[in-house]
């Protein structure tokens, strides 16, 4: 594995993170077992990765509390989530931590964000949830607050860009992939000045794992004229980036199209299959793709900001 530095956190991360959301749930939307679940946890660790992603409202917060047992927590960089929709209140984010915190099995939390935030709850988040984050960092039950998007909504960042005008942030996780680039320019730049940690969701998702799902996102963006049907094969569109020295596979090229991004620190990787995640780990350590490929992508996509690639 490779590490990095997490921005202003100084934390030490694996550059892929272990996702124990989206639409794996380490498995456990998959038909996996509890033990199948923590066995992908235990992989994830054996192989050097350091960082594991969940929230309370994956319900997989208990599974990587089993997982983690017996590992140097002090090596570990464990982020999880307070769900924000519905008007929370202080104390419903004082309950959700003490749960994560026994869940999880630990005494603080590395990362805690407040997860899915859309640009019209944001004020009202920072002036009524933030104190109290502030005061449990201050106690030492979280180390570093962050804040992470609702991709599908806002898949041009609007929330992200407006937390960025604040200096409050250690931490984004923000919703970037071959299709949609469009963080880079609107998030990314803007975190590398300011040395905020960045967290890499929906790297491959539906759409860069699944051929139909595919071609169906391309149609809706050749339809709104943010790609031109002039400019892919919409019966094999990515297929260009498949050679020797290219890509194994599309999710092959998904992951090290990410990792190499200026500003990314961690990408995360969500499967509940054993055999992706140790694909996954391969891909990660390959090199980028190449400067050709990466400057057809960056054409062919820089309009684009109008689809997450659910
Ligand atoms: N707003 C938020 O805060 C938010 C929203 C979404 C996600 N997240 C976080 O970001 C993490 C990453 O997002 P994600 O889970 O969507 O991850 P992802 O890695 O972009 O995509 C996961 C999907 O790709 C499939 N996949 C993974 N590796 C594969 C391989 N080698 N071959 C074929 N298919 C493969 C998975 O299925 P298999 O299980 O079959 O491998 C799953 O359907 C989540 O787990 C969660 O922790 C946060």
């Amino acid at each position: 594995m490779e590490y990095t530095t997490l921005g202003r956190t100084g934390l030490k991360v694996s550059v892929m993170g272990l996702g124990c959301g989206g639409p794996s749930s380490i498995g456990q939307s998959t038909g996996n077992s509890e033990d199948e679940s923590i066995a992908i946890v235990k992989y994830a660790l054996k192989s050097g990765i350091n960082f594991i992603d969940t929230a309370e409202v994956y319900q997989t917060e208990r599974i990587v509390g089993h997982g983690i047992k017996g590992y140097n927590r002090e090596n570990l960089v464990l982020s999880t989530k307070k769900s924000t929709w519905g008007n929370i209140k202080p104390k419903d984010v004082l309950k959700s931590l003490q749960r994560s915190l026994k869940n999880l099995g630990t005494d603080y939390i590395d990362i805690y964000h407040l997860h899915g935030v859309i640009l019209s709850d944001y004020d009202y988040l920072v002036s009524e949830i933030m104190p109290t984050l502030q005061e449990l960092r201050d106690q030492g039950k979280i180390r570093f607050l962050g804040i992470t998007e609702r991709f599908n909504p806002d898949p041009h960042h609007s929330m992200l860009q407006r937390a960025l005008q604040d200096d409050i942030w250690d931490v984004m996780m923000v919703g970037f992939n071959i299709l949609n680039q469009s963080a880079r320019d609107r998030v990314l730049a803007k975190a590398i000045e300011k040395n905020i940690g960045i967290l890499i969701m929906f790297a491959v998702r539906l759409a860069l794992s699944r051929p139909k799902r595919l071609k169906e996102c391309l149609n809706e963006l050749i339809g709104k004229n943010q790609i031109s049907p002039s400019e892919i094969n919409i019966e094999d569109p990515l297929k260009f980036l498949i050679h020797k020295n290219g890509a194994k596979n599309l999710v092959d090229a998904a992951y090290r199209f990410c990792r190499y991004e200026p500003g990314i620190h961690v990408t995360l990787s969500g499967t509940g299959n054993l055999s992706h995640l140790k694909d996954n780990l391969e891909s990660i350590l390959r090199p980028p793709l190449t400067e050709k490929d990466l400057i057809k992508l960056k054409k062919i996509f820089k309009n684009v900001d109008s689809i997450s690639g659910q």
